[in-house]
């Protein structure tokens, strides 16, 4: 009887069904109730003394190897085409879900990528500041109006903590951590207490720049600016710069970018001026220098800082701020060639 079961484990593992319905029949006469294995399992008691323990090893070995190679077999024949039923290969594919950039980050990316063709570094700051870095040591004095210009909102009082209302607080970080000379930009979150709008919004993004040298003069920033407003918005971009106050820079200035007046979007966008506000900028205030440590004698500087939603509303053509933070897929998944 032996022989008869190790015959049967060599069928089996010879065997190669070519169906699932060949599967099953195999697997029913040989672990199936009535099967072979319960067969063999019955004639245990007729088997003599001393070949007992042979025995059953090799009915062990006959049901372990036909477990294993029923399901080897259904795993191998499972989802192939059953027989007679041909593919159909007009059916359609199968949804393939493909995620995209988030608009802010393909924008935040693509701003960062083309400061850093002209040496900018990347650096970051915290969110929620202390007085000194997001106010202060920018020159806001305290009880000065011109904090109100940034509605914060305050973390603890006394000491001060904020969420920073602006990333020029990462100006003050780099010049305290490093020596000129200094070529960085900070792109971050920043928080505003303020009313929500389809222009506004308490949370937005911007960009921060800082470049500080011997001898950088207000004809840097504007070459710099341009620069990056050609490689942005293409080669035929003009700008133009405004006067304007920060209480970091003097002097200071807004800059804007010729946007076009010819259709009723232009006419929208740009209020009716032909132009598109996209940053402030100016020379780092000495003062602003010195509360870093470094000597507004020996060294000057340039700042700037754009917001990035702004810039990718005009970029993308959406009208309404929230969109950006919504979730929607319906306004996400037309992002998807964006990757
Ligand atoms: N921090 C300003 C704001 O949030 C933007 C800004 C203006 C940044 C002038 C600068 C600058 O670095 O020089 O409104």
């Amino acid at each position: 009887m032996i022989e008869e079961i190790k015959q049967k484990i060599e069928e089996l593992k010879n065997t190669v069904p070519t169906t699932l319905e060949d599967v099953e029949k195999i697997r029913i006469a040989t672990l199936g109730k009535k099967g072979v294995l319960n067969q063999y399992f019955a004639a245990f008691k007729e088997v003599a003394p001393d070949q007992k323990k042979a025995y059953g090893q090799i009915i062990n070995l006959l049901k372990n190897t036909a477990e294993a190679k029923v399901e080897e077999w259904k795993n191998a024949l499972s989802g192939s085409v059953e027989k007679g039923e041909a593919e159909d290969f007009s059916r359609p594919s199968e949804e393939f879900a493909q995620g995209a950039v988030h608009p802010l980050t393909s924008v935040r990316n693509e701003i960062v990528e083309i400061f850093s063709r002209i040496g900018f570094s990347v650096s970051e700051g915290p969110e929620i500041e202390d007085d000194w870095h997001n106010f202060s040591a920018l020159n806001f004095p305290e009880e000065h109006p011109a904090r109100d210009m940034q509605d914060t909102f305050f973390v603890e009082k006394d000491p001060d903590w904020a969420l920073r209302t602006h990333t020029s607080s990462v100006q003050v970080r780099v010049m305290e951590g490093s020596k000129p000379p200094i070529r960085t930009i900070s792109p971050g979150r920043v928080f505003r207490n303020e009313d929500i709008s389809s222009r506004s919004h308490c949370v937005f993004h911007q960009i921060e720049g800082l470049y500080i040298d011997k001898g950088v003069s207000f004809a840097d920033l504007k070459q710099t600016l341009l620069y990056f407003a050609q490689e942005f918005f293409g080669k035929e971009a003009k700008i133009r710069m405004r006067p304007s106050y920060f209480p970091f820079t003097e002097p200071s200035a807004e800059v804007d970018v010729y946007w076009g007046l010819e259709t009723e979007a232009d006419y929208r966008i740009t209020k009716g001026t032909g132009w598109l506000e996209i940053m402030g900028c100016g020379m780092v205030d000495p003062e602003v220098l010195r509360a870093s440590n470094i000597d507004p004698e020996e060294y000057s500087g340039y700042a700037f800082g754009m917001g990035i939603e702004r810039i990718a509303m005009n970029r993308f053509g959406i009208t309404d701020i929230r969109m950006f933070y919504e979730n929607d897929m319906r306004f996400l998944s037309q992002f998807s060639s964006n990757i």
